[in-house]
């Protein structure tokens, strides 16, 4: 399965979401290949770095694209594509092979034109492909502003996109984890909750993938119950 994290507007957390959900699903079990195709290389560094056994291949442009993805496709259970953020050619070719297109959207005022301009060219691949790829929306860095969050919905219901249930809060674990060179489940109590909302959010998206409880489980505070008697 190819699954490609696209969103033509930069740094809306594509190549976050790109490393974290190649890692989760090695953690699962799944043999994974990580397709970079960002000039800037950022997903491909930490995953070689902080999860050595996951292939990385880097694609420059449209072309090798279009021409190597389909053959990377049965060398993998899945191939986790993360885009560019400027190069539309790019995030174009990718949705001509994605299994699933999942566009990472920042809930905030500015984004909105660029979730109109991303789910036209999803739309122009499922005409092309025959309904193909699936895509789905993720709102990223989500702060406590309710009503954003709420206006970035309503944008994605008027495109008739899917919002995954399942947010991403903004969390300083996010941004330290490449650094670290390990992913935000490996980080302690300090990066719980980025944990478990990143865990049911790829849940949400892949519930065929999980196999393992990659959280560990959140320990119950409290005194033990004594035993009668
Ligand atoms: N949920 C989050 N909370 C806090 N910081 C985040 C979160 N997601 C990403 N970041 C940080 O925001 C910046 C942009 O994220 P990222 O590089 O994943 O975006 P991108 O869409 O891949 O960008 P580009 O289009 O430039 O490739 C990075 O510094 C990253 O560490
Ligand atoms: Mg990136």
């Amino acid at each position: 399965m190819i699954i490609a994290l696209v969103n033509s507007k930069g740094g809306v957390g594509k190549s976050t979401l790109a490393g974290n959900l190649a890692a989760w699903l090695h953690e699962q079990g799944h043999s994974v290949i990580l397709a970079d195709c960002d000039a800037q290389k950022s997903s491909s560094q930490w995953v070689q770095e902080a999860k050595p056994d996951i292939q990385v291949f880097h694609f420059a442009n449209s072309d090798e694209i279009l021409d190597s993805l389909p053959v990377l496709r049965d060398k993998a259970d899945y191939i986790v594509a993360d885009g560019p953020g400027s190069q539309t050619e790019t995030s174009r070719a990718l949705l001509m092979w994605a299994d699933l297109a999942v566009i990472p959207c920042k809930a905030s005022m500015f984004e909105a034109r660029a979730l109109a301009m991303n789910t036209a060219f999803v739309r122009q691949a499922q005409a092309i492909r025959n309904g193909q790829p699936d895509a789905i929306a993720v709102l990223t860095m989500v702060g406590r502003d309710y009503r954003l969050t709420k206006d970035m919905r309503d944008a994605a219901a008027s495109l008739e996109l899917t919002v995954a249930e399942a947010p991403i809060g903004l969390r300083q674990a996010y941004a330290d984890a490449p650094g670290q060179a390990t992913f935000v489940w490996k980080m302690g109590s300090s990066a719980r909750d980025a944990a478990e909302e990143i865990d049911a959010l790829f849940r949400e998206l892949l519930p065929e993938a999980c196999t393992e409880n990659v959280v560990p489980m959140r320990r119950v505070r409290g005194r033990k119950k004594r035993a009668n008697g």
